[in-house]
């Protein structure tokens, strides 16, 4: 397939363009030095040529990157004060394009949704690719007609739905992980698995982000997305190959299987909101009290989901799925807890905790904890560690994702039929929370969480 030769960023001004796409590009260009891309940012704020080549150039100094590649973009870089809901506008953008163009849109849901709009009533150049941020809609029936009306526009190889986890490189180990050694694969299954959790707990609060945050809230921001996105390859059954078509497929067939566990949407979820507290010395405000922040919309920061994939491989095992802000410990971790063992030996003295295998996501580490004999007295046990570093990957995460786009190859991003999936899952949870029957709970800033949540892990 031929390569993308302009990539048009609409919402260049935004922090994301800034502060993830920008970098993670430099990255990309300084790997790939043969790569010739013209890069045009698209936006309403009044910039020149000029000032957007300074905020590229920055960027790619930000991530050390050099090398011709990264000479050609900045060079050829371009700026066009665009109203992303004006056709003119659009047309004129895709106009002074050169090769295939991929359209990024970098902007919030709603409009997003007038760009595309937009798209519908001019002529698109041939072969046009599209990349969308999350939240990809905001319910499943939003997804639902996005879908529809992307792919009216272009087919849905050329529809990218992009979520940066799957270009974390420890996400992208559990495929090596799973279908390339004979020692997990047999296991992963009901008859050995008795829990599985996903958790992303970050110490980071809001961080200037209230206008985005305030209205996602912990479950979508993060557990829609990114969490389920890990579950489903944790789930999923070998493709045939990792080809986007059979990972699609793959994937999309995982998540059709998951409900909230034994399909009780208001039992599945736990939520709660930070207090003022502190964390490694820095004070944080309450988080009601955040500047930007509506309290009475009952925002939560921290939220946990038990899901169950009601396969004949995982019915019945809990998958708990959490993550939330301004947590002491920033565990990030899969976590694969196995059965006990069904008989101690006479003889053998303790309790055998179960063997658990640990994926964390930051240090990229995978941790396999088993019992062994003690060292001290050999017939008492000890616990054991098996642990391999993965190291970082070649690209950082938005690397890894451009460089797909850039590609064309879609393995790396959301199919649409998964996408409208994680939201008809987290729908039903969120219905009962707004709803009122799952109470907003609260965890001083710096904590682990509310007290009674046993803290597993
Ligand atoms: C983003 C969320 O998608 O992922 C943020 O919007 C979150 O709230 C971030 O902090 C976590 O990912 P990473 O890769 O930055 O740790």
């Amino acid at each position: 397939t031929e390569k993308i030769g302009t990539l048009v960023v609409l919402g260049a001004t935004g922090d994301l363009t800034s502060r993830l796409l920008l970098p993670g590009l430099g990255r990309l260009l300084s790997e790939q030095p043969e790569r010739r891309l013209r890069l045009i940012g698209a936006d309403r704020a009044p910039r020149d040529g000029r000032q957007w080549t300074e905020v590229v150039r920055e960027a790619f100094d930000g991530v050390g990157a050099t090398g011709p590649a990264v000479e050609h973009t900045v060079a050829h870089a371009d700026y066009l004060v665009t109203d992303a809901s004006s056709g003119e506008d659009l047309e004129q953008v895709l106009a002074s394009t050169t090769g295939i163009p991929a359209v990024y849109f970098a902007l919030p849901p709603a409009v997003t949704s007038r760009a595309i709009g937009a798209l519908h009533r001019i002529t698109i150049p041939d072969g046009t690719v599209l990349a969308l941020e999350k939240p990809f809609g905001v319910d499943q029936a939003s997804a639902a007609q996005l879908n529809r009306r992307l792919t009216a526009l272009v087919g849905e190889d050329r529809v990218f739905r992009v979520d940066h986890f799957l270009g974390k490189s420890t996400v992208l180990n559990i495929l090596g992980l799973r279908f390339t050694n004979y020692l997990f694969e047999p296991l992963l299954n009901r008859d050995h698995v008795a829990k599985v959790e996903v958790v992303y707990d970050e110490a980071l609060g809001l961080e200037n982000r209230a206008g985005y945050y305030d209205r996602a809230g912990a479950l979508v921001d993060m557990i829609q997305s990114h969490l389920l996105q890990v579950m489903a390859l944790v789930t999923m059954d070998a493709p045939l190959s990792v080809h986007a078509t059979e990972l699609r497929a793959a994937k999309a067939e995982a998540l059709r299987a998951v409900r909230p566990y034994a399909g009780d949407a208001v039992a599945a979820g736990r939520r709660a909101r930070y207090t003022a507290g502190s964390i490694g010395g820095r004070d944080l405000p309450s988080y009601a009290e955040e500047h930007g922040v509506d309290p009475d919309r009952e925002t939560e920061t921290l939220a946990e989901v038990t899901l169950e994939s009601t396969t004949w491989r995982w019915a019945g095992v809990p998958f708990v799925l959490r993550s939330g802000k301004a947590l002491g410990a920033a565990r990030r971790e899969i976590a694969i807890t196995f059965r006990q063992v069904p008989h101690l030996p006479v003889g053998l003295d303790g309790v055998p905790a179960p063997t658990v295998l640990r994926i964390c996501l930051g240090p990229d580490r995978m941790v396999l904890e088993l019992n062994v004999n003690g060292s001290g007295d050999p017939f008492v046990l000890d616990r054991g560690r098996l642990t391999a570093e993965f190291g970082a990957g070649r690209l950082n995460p938005y690397g890894e994702v451009l460089h797909g786009l850039l590609d064309r190859d879609p393995s790396l991003s959301i199919g649409g039929e998964a996408a409208e999936h994680c939201w008809r899952i987290i729908d039903q949870i969120r219905a009962a929370w707004q709803a009122g029957q799952v109470p907003l709970e609260e965890y001083p800033a710096g904590s682990t969480g509310p007290e009674h949540w046993a803290s597993t892990g």
